[in-house]
């Protein structure tokens, strides 16, 4: 268990926590470097950061890895991103096991290459019946497509209109059986959500911050908590 820690042993933490870890492009450009390397940066920091966030008690932990959106890049660079998270999975599924990490895909699957496809069923197959945290790659998703797929499938099944409401529609939706997201942590200084689980976070708090990804430590991770576990949470009471 932690040992340093900013957080204190009652603070209030998260259930689920979302993040959109911005900057590695930057982060590289910073320091000469082709994008890419930014991207295996990025990756390798997200090996650590899913460690440190399984020491928590934080149960749903869902990752912005490749957006709809992010197929207008130039070719070499989305081929690069899928080679790159194949490989990733591939080398550190078994220690993901190991820590009785739950892997779950988001968006979707069957438009990306076969190989990443291979190494992200194999992922969630090996890892379903774990019972730790639940870690959900978001890759090749987008929150108004997601919507859409959910309207698209409840009409196929012929459900009632007098059925449908946020429950049932939550149901429908890649996150069924996952609750709202609690937090929303965006590195690389930008102030939007980007199409990133737009259903699930209307009542998310928001923690921005300056620093790039790769360089987003176990320090600025406990400072989101921190932040968080200060905040009054209404829900549209008083
Ligand atoms: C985020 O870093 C990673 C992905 C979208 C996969 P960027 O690639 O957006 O980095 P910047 O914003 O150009 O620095
Ligand atoms: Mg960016």
């Amino acid at each position: 268990m932690m040992t340093t820690s900013m957080i204190g042993k009652n603070a209030r933490l998260p259930t689920h926590v979302a993040i959109v870890p911005d900057g590695n492009g930057r982060w590289a450009e910073l320091r000469g470097l082709p994008r890419l390397s930014g991207h295996h940066a990025g990756a390798e920091n997200m090996r650590h950061m899913v460690e440190y966030l399984s020491e928590y008690p934080i149960k749903y932990v869902t990752l912005y890895g490749f957006s709809t959106e992010n197929w207008s890049r130039p070719e070499d660079e989305v081929r690069g991103l899928f080679s790159l998270l194949e490989e990733f999975i591939n080398q550190y599924v078994l220690e993901i096991h190991k820590r009785g990490i739950k892997l779950r895909h988001i968006g979707r699957l069957n438009e990306l290459p076969q190989g990443l496809q291979l190494a992200i069923n194999r992922a969630v197959e090996l890892t379903k019946n774990n019972n730790g945290m639940t870690l959900n790659v978001a890759f090749n998703y987008g929150g108004r497509v997601e919507i859409l797929d959910a309207v698209r499938r409840l009409i196929a099944e012929g459900v009632s209109h007098q059925n449908i409401d946020e429950g049932l529609f939550s149901n429908y939706l890649y996150t069924d059986g996952l609750p709202d997201v609690d937090l929303l942590i965006r590195t690389g200084d930008e102030l939007r959500l980007s199409n990133f689980l737009i259903w699930q976070t209307a009542y998310s708090e928001y923690y921005f911050t300056e620093v790039l990804w790769p360089d987003f430590s176990k320090k600025e991770i406990e400072k989101a908590l921190l932040s968080y576990s200060q905040r009054q949470r209404r829900f549209g009471g008083l």
